[in-house]
């Protein structure tokens, strides 16, 4: 509903010149203080779990993961996380992607889902769209079926929508906020 829009957005801090000089960081951490609105927030990422049918929650590590595990438990399903490289103790199967400068890498264990399951893929933040979609390639790769990409804050100057719905073919990517 637009009247949790609004709670969500007055629980997220802007702070200026975050990581550097220019940038406008995006501080969650207030609405995680926050019981109502973490709640909140959780329904609303429950809900979009079980829209899309869902069968697994994946979480990209590291804010990903505070956001949808409690997702995943409220709608009743698994949760998976895709990590950063070299965190994983099991067999893996990684996806680079590129940054501002160098490139990065997300995990998954190769038996965390497979054939079958059906993901949607939750993180906190949509900027350029490099993390969700190395994400969603990896996912696919196990054989299991990416539903949706669910963030709470879709940074839309970036233009990571584009990216990611060309990735998507079809796969919804739904923001609770746009700014
Ligand atoms: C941030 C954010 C998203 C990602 C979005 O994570 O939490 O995961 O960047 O950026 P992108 O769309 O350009 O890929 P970050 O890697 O900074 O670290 P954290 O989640 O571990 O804090
Ligand atoms: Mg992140």
């Amino acid at each position: 509903a637009g009247g949790d829009r609004e709670l969500l957005l007055n629980a997220i801090r802007d702070v200026a010149d975050h990581p550097r000089a220019g940038v406008v960081f995006k501080d969650i951490t207030p609405l995680l203080a926050d019981p109502h609105a973490f709640s909140v927030l959780t329904d609303a990422l429950a809900a979009a779990v079980t829209r899309q049918g869902a069968t697994a929650v994946a979480g990209l590590e590291a804010r990903g993961f505070i956001l949808a595990a409690p997702a995943a438990l409220r709608a009743g399903v698994g949760f998976v996380p895709v990590r950063k490289a070299g965190k994983l103790p099991g067999e893996t199967m990684g996806e680079r992607y590129e940054l501002e400068y160098g490139t990065a890498e997300v995990e998954l264990h190769t038996d965390a889902v497979g054939p079958g399951d059906r993901v949607l893929v939750i993180d906190d933040v949509l900027a350029t769209g490099g993390t969700a979609e190395a994400s969603v390639r990896l996912i696919r790769r196990t054989g299991a079926e990416v539903v949706g990409v669910t963030v709470l804050l879709e940074l839309g100057f970036l233009g990571g929508r584009e990216r990611l719905l060309s990735a998507l073919d079809g796969t919804p990517l739904e923001s609770l906020i746009t700014v």
